[in-house]
């Protein structure tokens, strides 16, 4: 309180008690109790909604309480409709999480509210609301939230149910054709309040820090009032840590229990137990649901004609991962996993569509021939985009990442990577990436020895290698490695992409290389050259140069069989086996 001013603030137990409420609010769909709800506490709640601040002061809600069992039967079987549709859209392990899951207790509460807008109420001049109509629609949202946390403090656990058809309820509830549904919502008393939210507790999303969230002056300047500014990518090198030596140990041992011979599941063993080194647990966690993330990007190399392939076709591509066409999603449904598109840096504009992640840094790289690909900040821009959709998807609940990309000459500036990284000779390390003829194989290793003559990459500055060379799926690649490594997440690198973006991620922090795991061995030359530099074996040899994620997708079920092995397989002790002599 400035010195001077009368203090506003509520005493002390006061407001503790407005946080405890607000932190104390669950989504409850466990434990209802049957007994009604008195008329009085009712009303309570209902004035704490119609007391929510509105757009020009328009109160657009209305609140219709149903009790009546028939109509909330009608109601819970369009509910379950809808459920049984999401299910049916869902990868392998998130529909097997979302079996397990509870999304409404329409029947088990002795009490529905829903929540409605009438966007026309105030009329035409309603303050603030003339260039925003969906303001109408944040007000009544605002009256849901007064609603949960009046019932929090009576001691009534709510439930929001949003699996309508929003057109399909208001008939039932004979809305007027004007007035919207905002939220079902189910109230009644409950046994408990849990202290996190359900999908916390069942491992199906995880809560972001609120430092995330914060934002000084301009977005992505991170960080909380009073705080050093975030750096995320600083933040997330320095939490990548050695693997956890003890876990290790456990497993190891473990695995030599196991009622198998000793080292018979053979690099499987060595998998589990650096899954235990990596989550500091032994068993580790299952890695799945896992989520591939497709990072595409254009090259200014492309100008060089070092690929018979015109730079459209990158887009094209995107669109064919997003209309869930391209062998990346055949192998993502085969082996249950989700599949997400990055633009980072797509020469043409993309149509929004769900599935697709907008994080363009610039429509494509410069030609690292001529100069740098990138700046710096460009550089560090796509790190970020990188570390920010690692931790977004295990935030989302993925427990296992996958790398893919898509660039059209993007084998170009792999192999330039590989060589400023390696030391590689560029005759060794340059392939023939789609398949190309003597002639342009030729040129496109000139343009490699070309760039590197032209930049002089000193492989002690990561940032600047990759901002001599590109692209930006390389550095969002890297920014996406490193952010699993951080969160302790496995992440499984596919083909020469993810190889040299991974170089780029074990410049930055060598303990990196404890999160990844390689998926298999491309045939391009420069990837083998990658992974003994960081020491990694793959894990599948089948001849593929595909890219998109394809061959990280084979070795997933490996991965996660090799964990479930540790986990679920029985110990001669335990399952009364004699040992071998
Ligand atoms: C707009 C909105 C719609 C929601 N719809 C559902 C739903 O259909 N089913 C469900 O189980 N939970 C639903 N929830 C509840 C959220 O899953 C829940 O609020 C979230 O997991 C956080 O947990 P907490 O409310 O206990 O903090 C919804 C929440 C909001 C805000």
């Amino acid at each position: 309180m400035p010195d001077g001013h009368p203090d506003h603030s509520f005493p002390d137990a006061q407001r503790e008690a407005v946080y405890r409420v607000i932190a104390e609010r669950r989504d409850v769909r466990q434990g209802f109790r049957p007994d009604p709800v008195p008329a009085d506490v009712l009303r309570r709640v209902l004035a704490a909604a119609h007391q929510a601040p509105s757009v020009g002061l328009s109160q657009p809600w209305d609140f219709v309480v149903i009790t009546d069992r028939a109509r909330r039967e009608q109601i819970a079987a369009l509910a379950r409709g809808h459920r049984d549709q999401f299910a049916a859209g869902l990868p392998g392990a998130r529909a097997r999480a979302f079996d397990r899951l509870k999304i409404e207790s329409i029947l088990d509460t002795p009490l529905n509210i829903v929540v409605t807008c009438d966007r026309t109420r105030g009329g035409r001049h309603t303050l603030g609301r003339h260039v925003q109509p969906q303001t109408a629609d944040f007000s009544s949202v605002l009256a849901v939230a007064n609603l949960w946390l009046a019932a929090r403090a009576e001691g009534l656990g709510v439930g929001w149910v949003s699996f309508f058809d929003e057109r399909e309820l208001a008939a039932h509830l004979g809305l007027p054709a004007h007035v919207e549904v905002i939220a079902y919502l189910c109230l009644g008393y409950v046994t408990g309040f849990a202290s996190e939210p359900e999908l916390v507790t069942a491992g199906w999303a995880r809560r972001r820090p609120v430092s995330w969230a914060v934002h000084a002056e301009e977005f992505g300047r991170r960080g909380l009032p009073g705080e050093e500014p975030v750096d995320p990518l600083a933040d997330v090198i320095a939490a990548i840590a050695p693997p956890d030596a003890a876990a290790m140990t456990a497993a190891a041992e473990r695995q030599d229990r196991m009622t198998k011979p000793r080292g018979s599941l053979g690099v499987l063993e060595e998998v589990s137990v650096r899954l235990a080194g990596l989550a500091g647990a032994c068993p580790a966690p299952l890695p799945e649901p896992a989520c591939v993330a497709v990072f595409a990007a254009d090259h200014g190399v492309h100008a060089q004609g070092v690929t018979p392939w015109p730079q459209e076709v990158t887009a094209q591509m995107v669109a064919n991962f997003l209309a869930g066409g391209a062998v990346v999603n055949a192998f993502a449904a085969q082996a249950g996993a989700e599949v997400t598109v990055v633009d980072v840096g797509v020469a043409g504009s993309l149509e929004p569509v769900p599935g697709l992640l907008p994080r363009k840094i610039a429509p494509g790289t410069a030609d690292f021939t001529q100069g740098p690909a990138m700046t710096r900040e460009q550089a560090t821009a796509a790190l970020t985009v990188g570390l920010e959709i690692a931790r977004d998807l295990v935030a989302a609940g993925n427990r296992c990442l996958v790398t893919g990309d898509m660039g059209i000459a993007n084998t170009t500036a792999s192999a330039a990577l590989i060589c400023a990284f390696t030391g590689a000779d560029p005759a060794e390390a340059t392939g023939r990436g789609t398949g190309i003829d003597a002639a342009t194989y030729a040129r496109k290793v000139d343009v490699v020895c070309r760039g590197l003559a032209r930049h002089r990459p000193d492989p002690a500055d990561p940032v600047g290698v990759l901002a001599a060379f590109g692209g930006f799926e390389h550095a969002a690649l890297a920014g996406f490695i490193l952010g699993a490594a951080a969160l302790r997440v496995p992440v499984i690198l596919d083909g020469v992409i993810s190889g040299a973006a991974a170089l780029a991620a074990a410049a930055l922090a060598p303990d990196v290389t404890a999160a990844c795991f390689a998926g298999h061995r491309s045939v391009e030359p420069g990837h083998a050259l990658a992974l003994d530099h960081l020491g990694l074996s793959p894990l599948v040899d089948l001849g593929l140069r595909l890219g998109e994620g394809t061959g990280a997708l084979l070795a997933l079920p490996l991965i996660q069989s090799a964990a479930r092995a540790l986990r679920d397989v029985a110990t001669f002790d335990s399952a009364g086996v004699t040992e071998k002599q």
